[in-house]
């Protein structure tokens, strides 16, 4: 667990091997939460972070609108909470409607003047992302945020409705097609707006775990031999490569949007709560330790969405509200512009119908 937290801030030499001293350095920088460059770390909270971009924004602070991806649990629904808090008009898309407008309620008991528009999406059904984008876009809304957070990890190998194994489908395949079908949307409303436009791809530490030698695309739709955690890490390398590779096309359009990833960080669940005893209950006192608060785990999503201090940066990838390294994999370049067209082909394939972007 030290060594993933240390992965986080430990500078990289050239031959990719990792000295003890920065390990130690960053693992201690992590426990007692030492600010990075960003004035934030480890410690730093959702709420602390947006309320000092609401500070720095020029008045009358724009009314901004967001969509966040998985907000019915955990670091989702505290980064809705946050956001709707600081006056952001937040979109939850929501498999489950019931957990969503039980996290409305929550939030506007909290902030009565809470703006929240409820959907009905699956992301791994490309119809229910359709339907969704096509929902949405009705609304005739802006868009300047989109939070790619929602996640899944499967024990056992599953498949979507669409034929993709439920990991890869949830995390990485359903974010892509959301995002390209917002894309147009998010680049008029900064046009509009003046105001960068900003995706974020909510990712893991867990990426690095991934060897080039096992990321082929063929095999992660339909792997032949499944394993739960190889398949989670990679879809959270897809994530890095995703917002790498669109960054880049981004650029290249000249488009006033950013995107970029982030490690929310290891959150405390109360899982272990119910397995009482000696044992565990030093175990969850050490790992206690070493995990965030809910809070702490929205932090860097929304301070890469919101802040000032992340104007202009895109392609990167953040942990602990600072700019961090992610493996040699994520940074691929190479491999971000395949898995790109890989996944755009596909896209074209099951929806037979052209999707407008090409590479440039
Ligand atoms: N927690 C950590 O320690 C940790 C560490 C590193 C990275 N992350 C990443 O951070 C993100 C949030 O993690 P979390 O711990 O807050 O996760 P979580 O509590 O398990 O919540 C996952 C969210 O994703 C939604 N979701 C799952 N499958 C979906 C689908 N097919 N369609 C629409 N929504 C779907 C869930 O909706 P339902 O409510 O309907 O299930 C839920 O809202 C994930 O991307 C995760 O990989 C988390």
């Amino acid at each position: 667990m030290i060594l993933i937290c240390a992965w986080n801030s430990a500078p990289q030499s050239s031959n990719n091997c990792y000295s003890l001293a920065p390990i130690m350095k960053a693992t201690m920088k992590y426990l007692v939460g030492i600010a990075g460059p960003s004035g934030y770390g480890s410690k730093t909270t959702a709420e602390q972070v947006t309320e000092d971009c609401l500070r720095s924004m020029p008045r009358p602070t724009p009314h901004l609108t967001a969509i966040v991806t998985g907000a019915t649990s955990r670091i989702g629904a505290e980064t809705a909470r946050v956001l709707a808090k600081s006056g952001v008009r937040v979109i939850i898309p929501a498999r489950d409607l019931k957990k969503a407008e039980e996290v409305k309620e929550n939030i506007q008991k909290e902030s009565p003047k809470a703006e929240i528009i409820i959907s009905k999406i699956d992301l791994t059904s490309f119809a229910s992302i359709q339907r969704f984008c096509s929902d949405f876009l009705s609304l005739g809304l802006p868009l300047h945020i989109i939070i790619n957070n929602a996640g899944k990890y499967s024990h056992k190998l599953e498949f979507s409705e669409d034929n993709i194994e439920l990991t890869f489908a949830t995390n990485y395949i359903g974010h892509f097609l959301l995002t390209e079908m917002l894309l147009e949307k998010i680049m008029e409303t900064a046009l509009e707006t003046g105001i960068e436009g900003r995706i974020v791809n909510v990712s893991s530490v867990i990426h690095s775990w991934v060897n080039k030698k096992d990321f082929c695309f063929t095999k992660l739709l339909n792997p032949k031999c499944y394993n739960g955690t190889q398949a989670y890490a990679q879809s959270k390398v897809a994530n890095i490569l995703h917002a790498k590779e669109l960054s880049r096309q981004l650029k290249a359009r000249k488009a006033n949007v950013t995107i970029n990833a982030v490690h929310p960080g290891f959150v405390k669940t109360g899982i272990t709560r119910d397995y009482r005893g000696f044992i565990t209950d030093s175990l969850y006192f050490m790992a206690s330790k070493l995990l965030k608060s809910t809070s702490q785990g929205a932090a860097t999503t929304c301070y890469v969405a919101l802040s000032r201090m992340t104007t202009g940066l895109s392609g990167k990838y953040f942990a602990d509200c600072n700019e961090s390294h992610s493996s040699p994999l994520a940074n691929d370049e190479a491999e971000a512009q395949k898995l790109w067209n890989q996944t755009h082909a596909l896209m074209h394939r099951q929806l037979l119908q052209p999707l407008d972007q090409c590479v440039e």
